[in-house]
């Protein structure tokens, strides 16, 4: 429509809720943003809803919506992850030009957006393939920003991105994370540790009620003190929120009304995939995605409850409020053994990739915003900034000091859960895995000489340099390979 011709600073295609609450956040601050939807009833219900809120040009297909662009254009993508991306992308490609720039603002996975700012450079188009988190209100009211992409098309969207990223201490929560998949990649692994953290605030919820009979209102108050100390997060705030609900029709805990089977949409998975291929051991995040595939899995639930035993008798957990203690310490301490596993899968891409991530702005901008947003962040930047080549965030003098201190507590609750009988990998596998690490030898020596009995595969040795193998089936002496 010739009276929309370049009148719009932005475009954002795909309104659904985090596509709208974007645009919406977009003309708050003052942008006059160009709206499309493949089906037009949301563009005008988005208008006729919040036009007052700012300047919205209504855009009924790819081509008016382009066309209302100033250039160079910038266009906001926020349509379903994976072949729906893939159908807008096509059809935007021959109506941009050279400089014009795309926004991936969904949770793509990070090779999918690799492939598409190769493919979009070849025309002269920057992609910015950009992790958003904080749900629904993050969006609208701020949410934390991981743009990834080439360093030109950052610096023309940046100062959009800063006015309507969350901010904490007067920074905003978004930061050039990296060329072409870097920011998508940061997004996932930040959805990854968010899985992990809720199963660990699952695991902590689960115990007091099981070890301690405890009732969710009364849970619910534990996790409410908690939220004003080292444990002060969004997730714990929400978790205290949940369990003080009362479902109204029955006036029961909404807790022990809501189905016990967790969903997820996937990227949980894609984290602890794509960790695995870097050979990144991220046992928390998997713990979580196990746990939630255990919960969903009904049928076997369903036949193990009905024959399998638990333990004989129910220990007695001793006294009540060390135990609430020793949870809190256990949550603390598994917690950051996921962020710890987190940032080293975070580093480990950066080197695969040459993105070259600065891990101490990646926790920067998770202080604000998104789900995962926290106190402790402001920790893992210290701690960066303290050593940025740290080698693991367990060996930050702060962190080291931290899980010291929360061992004890940390190891009760791991014996108290097995005992219990009740479901704790989280936290167990992050003991594991701080046992593992600290380990002065590992039975991996006595892997590695399975390894060479049964398929010659060879060893090295702690005392001389070289591979070996020895002659298991024959003289059993040591040949150098
Ligand atoms: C965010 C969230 C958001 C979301 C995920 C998790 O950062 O805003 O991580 O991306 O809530 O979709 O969803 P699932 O638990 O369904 O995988």
């Amino acid at each position: 429509m010739a009276e929309q011709q370049q009148s719009a600073d932005v475009a954002v295609t795909g309104l659904a809720t985090m596509g709208r609450n974007l645009a919406r956040n977009l003309a708050r601050n003052g942008y006059r943003v160009a709206v499309h939807n493949r089906s037009r009833e949301r563009t005008d219900a988005l208008v006729a809803e919040f036009g007052h809120e700012g300047t919205f040009v209504p855009a009924a297909s790819l081509e008016e919506l382009v066309a209302a662009l100033e250039r160079p254009r910038k266009v906001i993508v926020m349509v379903q992850a994976g072949g729906p991306t893939d159908a807008v992308i096509d059809q935007l490609r021959p109506l941009l030009d050279d400089g014009d720039v795309v926004v991936d603002a969904g949770n793509a996975h990070y090779q999918d957006t690799r492939r598409r700012e190769d493919q979009l450079r070849a025309d002269g188009i920057h992609f910015l393939g950009t992790g958003v988190s904080g749900g629904e209100e993050g969006a609208l009211l701020g949410p934390s920003i991981m743009p990834g992409g080439s360093g030109h098309a950052y610096e023309a969207l940046r100062p959009m991105f800063d006015r309507i990223a969350a901010e904490v201490d007067g920074t905003p929560c978004c930061a050039h994370v990296g060329p072409d998949g870097a920011g998508h990649f940061v997004k996932m692994l930040h959805n990854g540790i968010e899985y992990a953290d809720m199963q660990l605030i699952a695991e902590s919820y689960d115990l007091l009620r099981l070890g301690l009979g405890m009732e969710p209102a009364a849970v619910a108050e534990v996790f409410g003190r908690w939220n004003s100390g080292d444990l002060e997060s969004f997730l714990v705030e929400i978790t205290a929120e949940v369990l003080a609900h009362v479902d109204d029709t029955t006036g029961r805990p909404f807790v022990d009304i809501v189905l016990d089977q967790a969903g997820q949409k996937g990227t949980g998975r894609w984290t602890v995939i794509s960790a695995l291929e870097l050979g990144v051991p991220v046992s928390g995040m998997a713990e979580a995605v196990f746990a939630r595939g255990l919960s969903g899995d009904a049928r076997r639930r369903e036949a193990a409850r009905a024959s399998l035993s638990g333990p004989s008798a129910v220990p007695d957990v001793g006294d009540q409020d060390r135990f609430v203690d020793d949870i809190r310490d256990a949550l603390y301490a598994s917690k950051l053994v996921a962020y710890a596993q987190g940032f080293d899968t975070i580093r480990a891409a950066s080197e695969e990739y040459g993105w070259d991530v600065d891990l101490g702005a990646m926790a920067t901008i998770w202080r604000g915003g998104c789900i995962i947003r926290a106190r402790f962040l402001d920790r893992i930047r210290d701690a960066y900034d303290r050593r940025p080549e740290l080698p693991t965030l367990l060996v930050d003098e702060y962190f080291r000091a931290a899980v010291a201190d929360a061992q004890a507590g940390w190891r009760r609750v791991v014996a108290a859960a097995a005992q219990l009988g009740v479901p704790a990998p989280g936290f167990s596998s992050a003991l594991a895995y701080y046992d593992g690490l600290r380990a002065e030898r590992l039975p991996a020596a006595l892997i590695q000489g399975q390894r060479d009995l049964f398929g010659a595969h060879t060893y090295r040795r702690v005392d001389r340099e070289g591979t070996f193998h020895v002659d298991w089936s024959g003289t059993r002496t040591e040949q150098q390979r």
